[in-house]
């Protein structure tokens, strides 16, 4: 699959966006290392903590049915769903990229007029936490 159609299903993941409170829709489009896609929106909450990210949607639908091997995401959000720019993932969603990923694992991050950038995620996380010696 193609950064661009992988894009595209993150755009049409981004119109579920359930974003009352923050007003910025985002979507994301997740493609298993099978070829398989899983699209997630941001879900909001009225007690703000429980909000989830698109990325995190994406990422716990797939693990949930059985997905561990991934290959790339597709990112995309705007405020009302207008994407002017880059929508760079969280922290959070980094580091559950890291739980699942390696460090080539593709970020493609989309922009006004159909551009988009790639990261890898060893840009996004560099030094990430994975647990290594301290679970042994
Ligand atoms: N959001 C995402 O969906 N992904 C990110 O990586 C960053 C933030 C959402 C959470 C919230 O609903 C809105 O964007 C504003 O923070």
């Amino acid at each position: 699959m193609t950064p661009e159609a992988l894009l595209d299903l993150a755009k049409e993941a981004m119109k579920k966006a359930y974003a009352p409170y923050s007003g910025f829709f985002v979507g994301a489009a997740l493609l298993t290392k099978s070829g398989k896609v899983y699209q997630g929106c941001n879900i909001e909450n009225a007690a703000h903590t429980p909000t989830c990210c698109a990325e995190r949607t994406a990422f716990f639908k797939a693990v949930s049915e059985g997905e561990r091997e991934f290959a790339a995401i597709a990112v995309v959000g705007g405020k009302e769903g207008h994407i002017t720019g880059l929508f760079p993932p969280c922290g959070v969603c980094r580091q559950v990229m890291q739980e699942f990923c390696g460090p080539d694992f593709l970020v493609y991050l989309g922009k006004e007029n159909d551009q988009f950038m790639t990261a890898t995620l060893e840009d996004l996380l560099p030094f990430g936490f994975s647990g290594g010696e301290h679970m042994k």
